[in-house]
């Protein structure tokens, strides 16, 4: 039998792409400041579900490692802290002698029963020295550090204890670079917190959706990478279906290839196919994790859009939830940074994440 081809679409969270369809200014901002040494750049990448975020900490990851950087890669999760010294210590072990011998000899038990950072502050300075200590044997290897920081959130105390900490190592001209990614609303919160004016100055970019011909050229590109190919008909298709949405790219792909994985082409048949099965998958997958997300009254809001096809003025909404402007304000801000809705230059709203109305309306 033949050997079917290989499935060059990647629709998995936080999976590096093929080709990443556009992003070419973060891309390049970042590599640079990769491949210049840069001293002390703290970026921010903020989107809604599935824009990419997570694929991209990988790959710049991966590319910083490259260039000679020690990576920490961690999310926000309880424990962050000590994590970051000891990916720190994994990724320098080639470099400098790690406190695995300590830990074996029982001295520090605490690193191998896992734990955690005490909220009192008590081993925050611990933290700090131990990271300036790891900084010191890094800066005489000539060597910068890159923390990694996904899934921010502003709820978990050693978050804000990560920034602060790094505005002292920025002050003490150490060669650590700093990049997180977030959900808009996290993002928001995080910039609103104590540490905003540091932060202000962080490289902020906003993962929106990609433009059609970006779309159009990744998916090309990765359908080629697979040893296919596909035509112009087709290829328009995918991108309408796909809609700018990066996880769509990917799933939709995915379940096109899959129709005839030995054809030499995509068909158009192909594709509306795989957008069919796509779409299912980003219900459940995208809809369910942000429906959860939001507040009863974030639903109502959504919930009263339902009934027009393309854009709902702010009029019709005070009228059909019988709110105050004010409240309508309120809660758009907080499904604009959601990435749920958009908003139009006249201030009428629709939704921006493609398939959410139709979710909605099935589940009302
Ligand atoms: N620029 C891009 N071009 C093509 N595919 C992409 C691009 N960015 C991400 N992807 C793909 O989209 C999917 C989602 O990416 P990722 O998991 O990084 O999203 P995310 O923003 O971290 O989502 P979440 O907020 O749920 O964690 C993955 O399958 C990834 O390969
Ligand atoms: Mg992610």
């Amino acid at each position: 039998m033949q050997q079917g081809t290989f499935n060059p679409f990647t629709p998995e969270f936080g999976k590096v792409p093929a080709y990443f369809a556009g992003r070419e200014q973060v891309l390049s901002d970042v590599l640079s400041a990769f491949e210049e040494q840069a001293t002390n750049l703290c970026a921010l990448f903020v989107g809604p579900r599935g824009c990419g975020k997570t694929a991209l900490l990988t790959y710049l990851g991966n590319e910083a490692s490259r260039l000679g950087w020690v990576v920490a890669n961690v999310s926000a999760t309880s424990g962050m802290l000590e994590d970051i010294v000891q990916r720190t210590e994994e990724s320098a072990s080639h470099l400098i002698a790690t406190s695995s011998e300590k830990r074996l000899t029982g001295v520090n038990i605490a690193g191998l029963g896992g734990a955690t950072w005490n909220p009192r502050g008590e081993s925050e300075a611990n933290w700090r020295t131990r990271m300036n200590g790891l900084l010191d044997r890094l800066g005489e290897a000539g060597v910068g550090l890159l923390i990694t920081v996904d899934e921010v959130d502003v709820s978990l105390d050693e978050m804000s204890h990560l920034v602060s900490t790094y505005q002292h190592f920025v002050r003490e001209n150490r060669k650590v670079a700093l990049v997180m990614a977030g959900l808009p609303f996290h993002i928001s919160s995080l910039l609103g917190g104590k540490n905003t004016p540091f932060l202000r100055r962080a490289q902020r970019f906003d993962l929106s959706s990609l433009a059609p011909y970006e779309v159009e050229e990744a998916f090309r590109l990765t359908v080629e990478e697979g040893g296919r190919l596909i035509n112009e008909g087709a290829l328009t298709e995918a991108v309408e279906a796909i809609n700018g949405f990066p996880f769509m790219l990917q799933l939709l792909g995915y379940r096109a290839w899959r129709m005839h994985p030995d054809d030499a082409f995509l068909t158009v048949e192909d594709i509306r196919a795989g957008a069919q099965r796509a779409q299912r998958e980003l219900e459940d997958r995208i809809f369910d994790v942000t429906y959860a997300e939001l507040s009863k009254a974030d639903r109502a809001f959504l919930a009263a859009m339902v009934q027009d096809e393309k854009v709902t003025s702010r009029a019709d909404l005070m009228g059909r939830l019988g709110k105050p402007s004010g409240h309508i304000s309120t809660y758009k801000k907080r499904l604009v940074q959601s990435g749920v809705i958009g908003e139009t230059l006249n201030g009428d709203f629709y939704f921006a994440l493609p398939g959410f109305r139709e979710y909605i309306a099935g589940r009302e």
